[in-house]
């Protein structure tokens, strides 16, 4: 069976930053508040002219260039997305248009904020099994066209980006060691986006009760089942969308802080565009080393959850 890994990763967030600070004109909140409830300090937000499937072929093109790799060397397109343009066409139909790639599979994935590892989860087999040779994988949200500004649980919470990824074969010591995807459709009505009125809603407890509870458990799970311990990973990349979930998931890692990657101070939750906006942020740092175990990790609404082991490089 051949290996998979990541060979080629690009982002793109909007130039608009808004404080929380900037957020205390506008509505009933405080940095305060927003800091010590989640870690957010500031957020990217996208202007009318940009949609998710914009966001979506920036970041896709620079994952190219970082692959060092041609639009029609791609072989399919999965586009992870809970704030699509339209319910269809699919944003990675749109993505396949710009980049002049016809003929290819092109669909979304819908798993909320763990889209992005139920997307790469997709992609996998069709490599392994030699049906496709590079897949892009795209997490894409204009999340903030979903917020209810009067709503002051949910709108200070979220964010716009792209995160991009190229997913080839790698050598036999390299890439994806292991998947775990779940979900709990019981949870359902803790997080939706309303079909009337297009807006998020959030029961915010329960979904932090469960993403401190699944958010370690799927990790430690695709841990073993790659055949390691918790003390061999590197780097966790969890979703970003509070800094005490992801605190929570790295204690029962074990893991210092260092670690482990917090980008949710500057972009806030940009669901199914947290794992790869993280995961390039610390490739940017220089923390992520050639032949790291790194965990990715996320969990949103469905309820679901997802993860994956892999050994970084190519
Ligand atoms: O990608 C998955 C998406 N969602 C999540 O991961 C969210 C998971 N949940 C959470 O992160 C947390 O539950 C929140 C950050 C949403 C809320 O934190 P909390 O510690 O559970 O706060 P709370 O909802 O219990 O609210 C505490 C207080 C309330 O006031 P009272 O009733 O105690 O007087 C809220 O009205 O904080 C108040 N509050 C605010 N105050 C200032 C709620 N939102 C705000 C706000 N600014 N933006």
């Amino acid at each position: 069976m051949k290996r998979v890994g990541i060979i080629g990763i690009g982002t793109y967030v909007p130039d608009q930053i808004v404080t929380n600070i900037d957020l205390e004109s506008k509505i009933d909140t405080n940095d305060e508040w927003i800091r010590t409830r989640t870690g957010i300090e500031e957020r990217r937000i996208a202007g009318e002219e940009m949609d998710t499937s914009h966001m979506a072929i920036l970041a896709a093109k620079r994952a190219l260039e970082n692959a060092s790799l041609q639009a029609e060397d791609i072989d399919m397109i999965l586009v992870a997305t809970a704030t699509p343009d339209h319910p269809f066409p699919s944003v990675a139909c749109m993505v396949q248009e710009a980049l002049g790639v016809m003929n290819i599979p092109a669909m979304d994935v819908s798993a909320a904020c763990s889209g992005f590892i139920y997307a790469m989860a997709t992609a996998k087999p069709f490599i392994e099994t030699d049906t496709y040779k590079n897949v892009l994988v795209i997490g894409s949200e204009k999340f903030t066209k979903t917020l209810d500004w009067e709503d002051r649980t949910t709108c200070v919470l979220f964010g716009d980006g792209a995160g991009a990824v190229i997913l080839s074969e790698v050598s036999s010591d390299r890439g994806i060691l292991s998947v775990d995807l779940g979900a709990d459709g019981s949870g359902a009505d803790y997080l939706y986006i309303d079909s009337e009125t297009g807006k998020i809603k959030m029961n915010g407890r329960e979904v932090y009760k469960f993403a401190v509870r699944q958010m370690p458990e799927s990790s430690l799970h695709v841990v073993d089942k790659a055949g390691l311990k918790k003390e061999d990973v590197d780097f966790l990349i969890p979703h970003q969308a509070n800094i005490r979930i992801i605190d929570a998931a790295r204690e029962r890692l074990g893991l210092d802080k260092e670690k482990v990657s917090t980008t949710v101070t500057k972009h806030g939750n940009t669901s199914a565009a947290s794992i790869p906006l993280a995961l390039f942020s610390e490739i940017e740092n220089g923390l992520i080393h050639e032949g790291d175990v790194i965990v990715m990790v996320g969990f949103g609404g469905g309820l679901t959850w997802g993860s994956i082991c892999l050994k970084w490089g190519k």
